[in-house]
């Protein structure tokens, strides 16, 4: 049978700004949220970690505590982070977007729901993990399952979008808005290359924060710089296998794209495959040497270009997915120049402002001594 058209018609409405604008703020914006994402996930997963794991209780709850008190900031980032490109998105491929968010509707809008939960577990482990240490881990537990649900949601959708020839059986099927886009071949692997990466950036946060102690509290900085540092190290390896699987699943001609057919994307993958295996041995000989500089300078910078790569490829695989029906030649553009200059000075100057919150507030400083409870706080030196 032949499946009805379900893209809606182009939008005429005329892009304020040339089309190449609006991609690079979609990727740079991007990149901002999932920065965020992957400091707040990735870091509770591995305060979790170091909470069970820990031989020595205080230790693992002192950990704990310290990126606690981060969580109420980090939540906040990824969401404001998020609106920007939630916008670009709907500029540039609102027709697919739009759709695919319809026919999962209620997932979509229990989003909501999720993170404010998630939020309220946050600030309850903020604020009582030094009453109830034990409660206060299994929230953290329940905030880090919902906040996992919502990136599961967000691939659903985003996946979903890239493929319209699927969105008729599934609507004619059931018009509820109850679909998800569980028999995307991709959709598994996609969703456990973000939730790995989390975790390897959740390594450098511990690295982040084991530079703040570095002078301070020596000892403790070494701890966290040895568990931050392999943790970004053994979630950098396994998603080398990651990556492997989430490639091979992808459609026959999206491979050939990153192995040779398009010159640019195969460069970006091997610029990324080999990015993040020199992290790995840069880390590791900076655990060796104990070298915090090289752990909390080179190597984040280093996984910053390979996160802007990878951020950039995910672009150029959705439009490979949307050839067919997708055509920014067609948009119309009318630039604003009156008040483009202006929202690139404020937008620059609105990303400088956040990084100088996250810095004053919290990214890397560590919780004040008054902060800590008194049984997981600095030792006196023996
Ligand atoms: C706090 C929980 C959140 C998590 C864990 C999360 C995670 C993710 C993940 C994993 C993706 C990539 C999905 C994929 O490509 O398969 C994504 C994309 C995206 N997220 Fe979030 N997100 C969260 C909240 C938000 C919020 C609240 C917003 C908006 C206000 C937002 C806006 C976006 C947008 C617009 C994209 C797609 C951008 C694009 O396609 O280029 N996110 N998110």
């Amino acid at each position: 049978m032949m499946q009805p058209n379900l893209i809606p018609v182009f939008d005429p409405t005329p892009l304020p700004a040339p089309y190449w604008v609006f991609k690079l703020l979609l990727i740079v914006t991007f990149f901002l949220h999932i920065l965020a994402m992957n400091f707040m996930l990735g870091g509770a997963v591995l305060a979790l970690a170091s909470k069970w794991r820990s031989r020595k209780r205080e230790d693992g709850n002192r950990v704990f505590f310290e990126i606690a008190k981060k969580l109420p900031i980090f939540l906040p980032a990824t969401i404001t982070l998020g609106i920007a490109p939630l916008l670009f998105v709907q500029v540039l491929y609102g027709q697919f977007f739009y759709t695919s968010s319809i026919l999962m509707a209620w997932p979509w809008f229990l989003v909501l729901v999720l993170l404010t939960v998630a939020y309220y577990g946050f600030y309850y482990v903020s604020f009582h993990s030094r009453k109830h240490p034990g409660r206060a881990g299994w929230v953290m537990l329940f905030s880090v399952i919902l906040v996992c649900v919502i990136g599961f949601v967000y691939s659903n959708n985003l996946t979903l979008s890239q493929v319209p020839s699927r969105w008729g059986a599934k609507y004619f099927a059931n018009p509820s808005g109850w679909h998800l886009n569980l028999s995307e071949p991709t959709l598994i692997p996609r969703f456990l290359h973000f939730f790995t990466a989390a975790v390897a950036v959740g390594g450098l946060l511990l690295v982040f924060v084991a530079l703040a102690n570095w002078k301070r509290d020596h000892e403790y900085g070494r701890q966290l710089l040895q568990f931050g540092g392999k943790a970004f190290m053994y979630a950098t390896m396994a998603q080398l296998l990651v990556g492997v699987w989430f490639l091979v699943s992808l459609p026959r001609e999206m491979i050939m794209l990153f192995t040779g057919a398009s010159p640019f994307a195969t460069a970006l993958l091997l610029v990324a495959v080999f990015s993040a295996s020199g992290a790995i041995f840069m880390m590791s000989d900076a655990l060796r040497k104990e070298n915090i500089r090289v752990a909390a300078y080179y190597v984040p910078g280093l996984i910053a270009l390979v996160i802007l790569t990878m951020c950039v490829m995910r672009d150029i695989l959705r439009d490979a997915y949307l050839k067919p029906y997708y055509h920014p030649e067609r948009f119309v553009v009318q630039t604003q120049w009156s008040v483009l200059p202006l929202f690139l000075v404020l937008f620059i100057g609105g990303v400088v402002l956040w990084f100088v919150m996250l810095k004053r507030y919290g990214l890397f400083r560590s919780a004040k001594a008054a902060e800590i409870p008194a049984s997981v706080g600095p030792q006196p030196a023996k």
